[in-house]
């Protein structure tokens, strides 16, 4: 158990360059199974979900080798379809699997993912797509089994857009007979992301990034090699880290329209924002309150909320933040409020009314994105905090301290007495 010691108050400065996103590398590395040969994903960060991802693919068969950021993934030879429990339950994602197994192997069996620490998480709307295109599918006793003689083309129209669930869709749908439509496709860049890789592949996906997508079904896919698109979130948590400690920080690396969701909620604050081809840079100063709402892309990010959070209770006016995607969210909000923040939580809302400094306290991340939102706190707050449970920041923030040390923040990791 590892805790991270921050000493807040110090302005951060400087640029940072972002890496491949997480929320693109998993569905990718699922995507290389739909073969058999050997895949390269340049761009990988060093991340507690990928190393799961690899644990999995490896316990199925896969040969995985790491060069720097370069994963190289062998999947000529798989000889399991049953992916295991412990590590099924270690990280949701690994319902991304279902998609590439049907599609290759026509079976595949995994434990139910359960909920999570930010509330229930099912997964109807990837199992009644794959049904759509021809998947039997069984549940019981927290198993999903899964089979088929031949994925065919069919129409899915989703209730809802799930980034998952699209996703899931796409890479069964590759390798099915015939044509698949999807309808109310969630339009994350992550998805379109996918798309490439698939076509590199030699599958015929189109239409990614908007809510419909078709896929025109092949008889054979090859291996390819791909550098991964970068990861927004991240690159919104470095914004936030800039403007809460009243800094001028660059984030390089990334495309500026998949966050005019996140500037324009800055701006509206009072940060000042400039982007260019591929960089964006924030200068704070006084900052004013906001309100925000989370709605699927091209909406403002439920990832970033938590972030978000922790800025708009250090500045002036009032602010109210509707969480719409998930239903428990909010873990940040206790924990926040030790450190001196003035939040009322009424059911999927938070109201905060800013004040001029948080205090430095003992917080614990309750999961992936609270615990980055903490980690901004901390860096804003009068004096020292410390925050617990740094492995929930490790499974999506590459060496987080590291980073922020290079913008000149006073941040150490230590172990937990
Ligand atoms: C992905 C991201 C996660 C992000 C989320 C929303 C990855 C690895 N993770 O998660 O970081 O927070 O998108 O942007 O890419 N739902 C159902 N039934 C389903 C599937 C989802 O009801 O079968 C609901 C969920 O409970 C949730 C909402 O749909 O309330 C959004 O979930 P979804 O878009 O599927 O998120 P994930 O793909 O799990």
């Amino acid at each position: 158990m590892e805790k991270f010691i921050v000493k807040g108050e110090v302005q951060l400065n400087g640029t940072i360059r972002m890496s491949g996103a997480k929320n693109a590398i998993l569905p990718i590395m699922a995507a290389t199974l739909l073969c058999s040969g050997i895949s390269i994903i340049h761009d990988v960060p060093y991340l507690r979900d990928i190393k799961v991802m690899q644990d999995i693919l490896a316990l199925l068969g896969a040969k995985i080798t790491r060069e720097k950021n370069t994963l190289v993934i062998d999947t000529t030879i798989i000889q399991d379809t049953e992916i295991p429990e412990h590590l099924m339950r270690e990280m949701r994602a690994s319902v991304f699997l279902m998609g590439p197994m049907l599609g290759r192997f026509h079976k595949v069996r995994m434990s139910y993912p359960g909920g999570c620490a930010i509330g229930p998480r099912p997964i109807d709307l990837h199992i009644k797509a794959l049904e759509k295109i021809g998947a039997d599918v069984k549940e019981g006793f927290g198993f999903i089994e899964a089979q088929t003689n031949c994925l065919t083309g069919g129409e899915i129209n989703f209730d809802y857009p799930s980034v998952g669930a699209t996703e899931n869709a796409m890479m069964a749908a590759v390798l099915a007979k015939g044509s698949t439509i999807i309808r109310n496709a969630a339009r994350e860049p992550e998805i379109y992301d996918l798309q490439v890789f698939l076509n590199k592949m030699g599958a015929k996906v189109m239409g990614a990034g908007s809510d419909i997508i078709r896929v025109d079904g092949t008889e054979k896919l090859t291996a390819t090699e791909h550098i991964v698109m970068s990861d927004r979130i991240q690159a919104g948590t470095f914004l936030v880290a800039g403007a809460i400690t009243r800094g001028d920080v660059m984030v390089e690396n990334i495309l500026s329209e998949h966050l005019f969701s996140v500037t324009d909620k800055l701006k509206e604050m009072g940060v000042q924002i400039t982007t260019g081809k591929n960089y964006i840079r924030v200068q704070s100063g006084d900052l004013r309150g906001v309100d925000i709402k989370t709605l699927p892309y091209p909406g403002f990010p439920t990832d970033l909320q938590a972030p978000m959070l922790s800025l708009v209770t250090n500045g002036k006016g009032t602010s109210i933040i509707t969480e719409t995607i998930f239903e428990n969210r909010f873990k940040h909000v206790d924990e926040l409020i030790r450190m001196g923040a003035k939040i009322k939580v009424e059911g999927r809302t938070a109201i905060i009314r800013g004040i001029p400094k948080l205090t430095g306290a003992i917080v614990a991340a309750h999961d992936l994105r609270a615990g980055g939102a903490l980690v901004l706190a901390a860096l804003a707050a009068e004096g020292t905090s410390e925050i617990e449970n740094v492995y929930h920041i490790d499974r999506g923030y590459e060496a987080l301290e590291e980073k922020l040390r290079s913008l000149g923040a006073n941040i150490s990791r230590h172990k937990k007495d």
